[in-house]
């Protein structure tokens, strides 16, 4: 009890560990350029902390909580978290959750405030579809993913908030998100299905992601109109792709116009056999730009790095430098498509030509790779200024006959094996790609 009544920030960042997400249903992450919490001002690369340390706290029994694994405790949260908010401006709070199994329907967080899971404590998503409001879809995406109109709130869901931490002591969220997907295999939602987490202003930091390979479009983290994020440390495990950076959907995220940006992810480790470890898309059409991947390995995956786009989607996809990439067992390690298609409806611009450019890979180590490359621009408007160097991709007992196809691209090569296409001009070695030394602007948290 001591340790959760009166953490010290160093306890706390000690257990600011591994939140196991297990069975989700998918996690969406939104960072906007919201104003939080003034700690400390660092350098972008070097702000840690999220300040755990509150000046109130309570557990979730005191509110009626309990946690049989039956009982619902959707009322419990709210109510803790109505309570708890009314000291945002006096020190903030944190919810203590106890060992347990808590069964929950949708909640919404506050500011200033720390959820904060024992190690035996698992947040248990509740199959019962009442317990989930229907939203308003994203205004960059028009409609909802799976279905016109609204969408299913997620079960964790946070808007216009200011200093939020979810943490514990490798205490588990689990969507259950089985019977969603039963139901999505079915035709049988009426609405778009749920993130597991949704919320804005966040650093994503030593999580543990993990849903079944074969659940549908289970992303592992999805930045979608995020300015200045970070996502390090963490392992995924993933039906879909491990992180996927999004901005709006064709003339809706055209309109909406917020773009992902200066996002860095680092020391990522994946599994996404049927889908790639970073892609960028196909959702794109706020602009993605400035994004810088470093450490970053895959096995039994897809593929590495995958842009998705297509006629429509708009904006553009631009300075994205890679660094770093080690890669066991893959279809192909690089994946660019203009032709993605999947469109929310048949408005979408036809002029809304996406611009792919300026997209650097360097220091890559494949092994056991069936293909290095796809690379298929839009025709007549080819993705530009392609760089990879410095990379050793390694081939399965069967690989592809053509290791590189290229449509619709122009770039540069150096040092890369297999021997790229021609569209990627050999600079002969010692020509590495750029990856930019600065920092982004400083954040403050
Ligand atoms: C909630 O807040 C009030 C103060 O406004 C407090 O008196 C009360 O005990 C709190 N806790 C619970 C469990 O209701
Ligand atoms: C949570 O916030 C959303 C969006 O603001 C709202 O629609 C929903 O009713 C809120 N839920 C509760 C329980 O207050
Ligand atoms: C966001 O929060 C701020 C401060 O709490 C408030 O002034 C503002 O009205 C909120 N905006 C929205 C869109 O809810
Ligand atoms: C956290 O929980 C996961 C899954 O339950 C387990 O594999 C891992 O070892 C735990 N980590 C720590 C540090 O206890
Ligand atoms: C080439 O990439 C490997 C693997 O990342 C790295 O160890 C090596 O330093 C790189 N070589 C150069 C010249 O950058
Ligand atoms: C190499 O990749 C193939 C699939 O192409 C896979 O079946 C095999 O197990 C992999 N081998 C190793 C040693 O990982
Ligand atoms: C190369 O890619 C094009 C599409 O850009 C496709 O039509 C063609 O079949 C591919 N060729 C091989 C050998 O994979």
């Amino acid at each position: 009890m001591e340790m959760w009544t009166t953490p010290r920030r160093n306890q706390v960042l000690q257990v600011l560990d591994t939140i196991v997400l297990l069975g989700i249903v998918l996690v969406l992450i939104k960072i906007n350029g919201v104003e939080s919490r003034k700690v400390r001002v660092l350098d972008a690369f070097d702000y840690s902390a999220i300040d755990c340390s509150r000046k109130y706290s309570a557990s979730l029994t005191d509110f009626g909580g309990v946690g049989d694994g039956v009982t619902s405790n959707t009322k419990a949260f709210q109510a803790a978290v109505d309570n708890l908010s009314q000291y945002a401006s006096d020190g903030g709070s944190l919810l203590f959750v106890p060992p347990g199994k808590w069964l929950t329907g949708s909640f919404n967080l506050t500011s200033h405030f720390t959820l904060y899971l024992h190690k035996d404590a698992s947040l248990l998503g509740s199959q019962d579809e009442s317990e989930w409001a229907i939203i308003d879809p994203l205004p960059s995406y028009g409609r909802g993913r799976d279905a016109d109109g609204g969408r299913y709130i997620s079960l964790i869901f946070g808007t216009n908030l200011t200093d939020v931490v979810i943490t514990g002591d490798n205490g588990t969220i689990d969507g259950q998100g089985v019977t969603w997907w039963d139901k999505f295999h079915k035709g049988k939602l009426k609405y778009t299905r749920p993130y597991l987490i949704e919320i804005i202003n966040v650093v994503v930091q030593r999580l543990t992601i993990l849903a079944p390979v074969t659940s549908p479009n289970t992303d592992g983290i999805n930045p979608d109109s995020c300015t200045n994020t970070r996502i390090e440390d963490c392992y995924i495990v993933s039906g879909d792709d491990c992180v996927a950076v999004k901005s709006g959907w064709d003339e809706y995220g055209i309109k909406f116009g917020m773009p992902t940006k200066q996002l860095v992810i680092r020391r990522l480790t994946c599994i996404s056999p049927f889908s790639a470890v970073i892609a960028l898309g196909s959702e794109m059409s706020g602009g993605i730009e400035d994004v810088r991947a470093e450490d970053i390995t895959g096995i039994n995956s897809e593929s590495a790095v995958r842009i998705k786009t297509a006629v429509g989607r708009g904006n553009y996809v631009k300075d994205i430098y890679v660094r770093g990439m080690t890669m066991k067992t893959m279809k192909m390690v690089f994946w660019m498509a203009g032709n993605y298609g999947s469109h929310p409806d048949n408005n979408y611009d036809p002029n809304a030509i996406p611009v792919i450019q300026n997209i650097n890979f360097r220091d890559v180590v494949a092994e056991n790779v069936t293909m290095a490359a796809r690379l298929e621009g839009i025709p007549g408007h080819p993705f530009t200024g392609i760089c990879i160097s410095n990379a050793t991709i390694g081939l399965t007992k069967k690989p592809k006959k053509i290791q590189w196809n290229c449509t619709e691209i122009a770039g540069v090569s150096s040092n890369v094996t297999p021997q790229p296409c021609n569209l990627l001009t050999d600079q002969g070695p010692e020509n590495a790609c750029k990856f930019p030394d600065d920092s982004f602007p400083s954040v403050e948290i």
